[in-house]
């Protein structure tokens, strides 16, 4: 079936833009006082978990190319951007002096942003947290509700007179999974004793964050981001069903349900139950914030079966090699009704604001040429993707922009330089900047043309 995609059908508000993150682009690890963050040292004493044994002491050089990155965006039509500040290069202990050389830097990509008619989102945390914190327990240590309001305020009185749109955390069920329990990122602890109270840390913090930026800023729009999958059952089974609930309370809901008001979601995930442990009087309404909107982060689905082996969950993702259907340079499913059906599982939900898809994009090898980068398989990816947004608006539901991730080829954390998610190819060694198909697609079509395409 083919499908007619007319920006104008989203409507006059409807916003578009790419996502980044500071770690994975800016490098400059150790420039004008920043301080060690968490991956810093992690990327360093722990190489042998980084697929490519790489590190982002200089990523895309983004703290120095900033102005080259955000005029090819201007160039290429692209609105809004999307990055995250660095908590140690604006608090190198994490707490206590001010690193001003670092509040400029980000002052200069701010302006320079406005400059060019790109609206900043600015998201306060996206994974380097200060090493100095996590030498005293990092997200297990209740004492970074403090840590993490006092950072936050730092960042409004510095920039909130031009930063509107705002982001507190950035997918915590994704740092703290695979940092506190799986221990596969920063800072590689493991187990249910540090997943716990780092999840409900990062609840309140969220929580936190947004009362702290409403309360300075009643006008500004703040929001959080969650990434999630569409997960299905491999089969009918009561046992594959129960394995697919448990994965989706522990992907989809954990983070997501204390912030509406719901409390964690013990009941469909039982090792859940003993956060309230670290649960203190008062803490239930504290964890729930009513945030302006909520950023659904989606790339793929899973299938899930049960698995005896599994601690916890015993539940396993059947992978998308095994089902033979197409994936990605992360192995993951090419799957664009996902990203419906996670709009449509959160809008489910009662009292949802505004949602704004704030990553979305696919990594594929592209075609090795210096200066035409055919990605037809990244295109097509955001085409397919793009089309389930038409979907859902025509449903109701309350999608009020997307964000590609990313903008530059850039350091994708364990999988190092490997996968490629840019719209522009960054060379590791010239550090030059080429604008793909893809980008040129993307900006092409945001500025109002009309692309026709076929539907799988
Ligand atoms: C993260 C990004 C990451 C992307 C692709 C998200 O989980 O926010 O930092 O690069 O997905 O894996």
């Amino acid at each position: 079936m083919n499908r007619i995609l007319d920006p104008s059908l989203l409507g006059d508000d409807f916003i578009w833009g790419v996502s980044s993150s500071a770690y994975q682009t800016e490098g400059a690890h150790l420039t004008d006082g920043k301080g060690l963050s968490i991956w810093d040292v992690f990327t360093e004493t722990q190489q042998r978990k980084i697929k490519d044994r790489s590190s982002a002491v200089i990523a895309c050089d983004f703290y120095n190319r900033y102005e080259e990155d955000i005029r090819l965006l201007k160039q290429t039509g692209i609105p809004h951007f999307r990055f995250s500040l660095s908590w140690p290069r604006i608090l190198p202990q994490g707490t206590g002096d001010i690193n001003t050389k670092g509040i400029d830097y980000y002052n200069r990509v701010i302006d320079y942003c406005l400059a060019q008619g790109i609206t900043p989102w600015v998201t306060l945390y996206h994974w380097d947290l200060p090493y100095a914190l996590e030498q005293q327990g990092g997200w297990t240590n209740r004492a970074i509700v403090e840590w993490f309001a006092h950072y936050v305020q730092v960042c409004w009185k510095a920039f909130g007179d031009r930063v509107k749109h705002w982001m507190v955390l950035n997918e915590p069920m994704v740092f703290v999974g695979a940092g506190y329990f799986l221990g596969v990122h920063a800072p590689g602890r493991m187990g249910m004793k540090n997943f716990l109270p780092a999840i409900h840390h990062a609840v309140l913090c969220m929580a936190e964050g947004g009362r702290i930026l409403r309360r300075l800023d009643p006008e500004a729009t703040i929001g959080t981001t969650f990434s999630c999958s569409y997960i299905e059952p491999y089969r009918s089974s009561e046992r594959d069903v129960r394995a697919a609930q448990k994965v989706d309370t522990l992907l989809n809901r954990i983070f997501l349900e204390p912030i509406l008001g719901l409390g964690y979601p013990t009941a469909d995930l039982k090792p859940l139950q003993d956060i309230k442990s670290y649960m203190k009087p008062g803490d239930e309404s504290r964890m729930a914030f009513p945030f302006d909107f909520i950023g659904i982060q989606n790339y793929t689905r899973e299938i899930v079966r049960h698995s005896w082996w599994t601690p916890y969950l015993q539940a396993k993702l059947v992978s998308p090699a095994h089902r033979k259907v197409p994936y990605t340079q992360m192995n993951w499913e090419v799957f664009p009704d996902a990203l419906y059906e996670m709009i449509k599982q959160f809008s489910s939900y009662k009292g949802i604001p505004d949602i704004y898809i704030t990553e979305n994009g696919a990594a594929f090898e592209d075609p090795d040429h210096p200066e035409l980068i055919l990605d037809y398989h990244r295109k097509e990816y955001l085409q397919q993707h793009i089309a389930q947004l038409f979907r859902a608006k025509a449903e109701g539901f309350p999608v009020k922009g997307y964000f590609v991730w990313t903008w530059t080829d850039n350091f994708e954390w364990a999988e190092g330089y490997i996968p490629k998610f840019g719209l522009v190819k960054t060379d590791r060694k010239t550090q030059k900047r080429v604008l793909k198909e893809s980008g040129r697609w993307y900006g092409e079509f945001i500025q109002g043309e009309i692309t026709e395409i076929t539907e799988p």
